[in-house]
């Protein structure tokens, strides 16, 4: 069926230039865009998206690296989109991504892995309403 996952084009990326690469990548492999913006998050704000994630050990370091510089934000469109989309962007270590991934060819590390991709259906609503408001976005 046709679903949505959200995406974020996290500071490395954005500052490395690569965002036009990547928003190609993505749309070559079949997916619509259907809500963007350029944006920058407080270190509240990343705390706060990355909450699940409070009591691990990299949860410090990654709020305020993804709140270091501008990011990308964006819901996407696309059958089968949180697993075909997690497909596209590779492991979260690029070390371990397969080739040809988007985290195999930009990401500079674990944390700065170049790009978010939702897990579930479920979290992909959740942080695509964290961002896009129903103005903001294709209905
Ligand atoms: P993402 O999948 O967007 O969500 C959690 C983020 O935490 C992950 O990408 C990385 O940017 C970051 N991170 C840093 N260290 C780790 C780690 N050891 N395991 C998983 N994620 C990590």
């Amino acid at each position: 069926a046709t679903n949505r996952t959200f995406t974020m084009i996290k500071p490395d990326a954005f500052e490395a230039g690569n965002s036009g690469a990547i928003l190609k990548m993505i749309e070559e492999a079949g997916f619509k865009i259907v809500a963007m913006k350029a944006t920058k998050l407080t270190a509240e704000l990343a705390g706060k998206f990355y909450e699940v994630h409070q009591e691990r050990p990299f949860y410090k370091d990654l709020c305020a690296y993804m709140s270091s510089g501008p990011i990308f934000a964006a819901i996407l469109e696309k059958d089968n989109a949180v697993e075909d989309f997690r497909k596209l962007i590779g492991a979260t270590n690029p070390a371990d991504a397969a080739e040809g991934t988007i985290r195999k060819i930009f990401a500079k590390s674990i944390e700065a892995n170049a790009v978010h991709g939702s897990d579930s259906d479920e979290n992909a609503a959740i942080e695509g309403n964290f961002f896009f408001n129903q103005a903001e976005r294709v209905l």
